[in-house]
């Protein structure tokens, strides 16, 4: 089997190369050699590898910057997607894809399940919509996961943002009224390759259905209660170079930003369960494998 992989040096996309490696041939593609803002260009790179299965971890991910591109962000994370589902349509491939909780707009009490009603607050969720929607309409074999608060040991992250930050500062103040399952890259690529290789086989025996399923990890907690546990964890690692002392709650309001952001984004994963069978880890397990990981480098 032959799977093509965009955004290869994403933190996702990193993560896939070594997951996906035991199902085939993985070719993945940076910016440069799949470049999803040019949307044109796609089909004959597409044609020119004629992949089984393509898994797009290429997008616009800046949420901030989006409010000022949006029409770049949408090329990317709209456009592009529409014409990667029309190639896999064509090829008979099997597309998966990532989507956001920020579809929704968090005014929710209870977990979001799939089919919630959408009302994204900001450009980056209003992008994402749009290629969700792209691949719908252009049919075809095709999986979109919705995942949350993605950290993990490359790229720009929260975790990696708050490891820094606990050396330069005695006192962090971080959002509290924000709740979400920080899910970790590695465990959505393993999860994405077991995921793979189940479409795969319901595609051989027919039985393949398409759809949009939730794929976070397990528990929850806010932006301040993840960088609390980041900052134990770290201290116990490398007690001696973490200067933060207190890890301080603050409100979103007290930390303005320019794209507004859900306060609740936690998703329901009991249709993913139900259709893959699979277990995802707590957020607290992610974190501590990724932090052994982080030190031990
Ligand atoms: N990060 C989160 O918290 C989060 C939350 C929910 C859902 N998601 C979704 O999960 C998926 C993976 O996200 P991630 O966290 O791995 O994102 P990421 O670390 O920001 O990686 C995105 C990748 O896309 C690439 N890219 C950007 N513009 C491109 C273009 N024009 N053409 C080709 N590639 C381009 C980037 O290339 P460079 O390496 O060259 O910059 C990078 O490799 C995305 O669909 C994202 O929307 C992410």
């Amino acid at each position: 089997m032959r799977i093509m992989v965009t955004g290869r040096n994403g933190q996702v996309g990193w993560e896939l190369r070594r997951a996906l490696a035991p199902l085939g041939e993985v070719v993945a593609f940076d910016r440069h050699e799949a470049d999803l803002s040019k949307p044109e260009t796609l089909a004959s790179v597409i044609a020119s590898v004629q992949p089984q299965v393509i898994v797009n971890a290429a997008a616009y991910t800046a949420v901030d910057k989006a409010e000022e591109e949006e029409g770049l962000a949408h090329r990317i994370n709209a456009d592009a997607v529409g014409v990667i589902a029309e190639a896999a349509r064509k090829q008979h491939a099997l597309l998966v894809h990532y989507s956001t909780d920020y579809v929704f707009d968090g005014a929710s009490k209870n977990p979001y399940r799939e089919d919630d009603p959408i009302a994204p607050l900001n450009a980056y969720g209003r992008t994402k919509l749009a290629g969700e929607r792209a691949i719908e309409a252009t049919g075809g074999d095709w999986l979109t996961l919705r995942t949350t608060w993605v950290f993990g040991l490359r790229g720009r992250n929260f975790l990696r943002t708050i490891m820094r930050i606990a050396r330069e500062r005695d006192t962090l103040r971080v959002v509290a009224d924000q709740i979400g399952a920080p899910t970790s890259a590695r465990m959505i690529s393993d999860l994405t390759a077991h995921v793979v290789a189940h479409a795969q086989r319901e595609r051989r025996e027919g039985k393949f259905e398409p759809g949009v399923f939730n794929m976070t990890a397990a528990g929850e907690t806010s932006w301040h209660g993840f960088a609390d546990a980041i900052v134990a964890t770290a201290r116990e690692l490398q007690g001696d170079v973490i200067k933060a002392a207190v890890v301080e709650p603050i409100t979103s309001d007290a930390y303005p930003t320019p794209a507004r952001r859900p306060q609740y984004s936690i998703l329901d994963n009991e249709k993913f369960d139900r259709r893959f069978g699979l277990a995802r880890m707590d957020w607290r397990q992610g974190l501590a494998l990724t932090i052994d990981d982080l030190a031990a480098q």
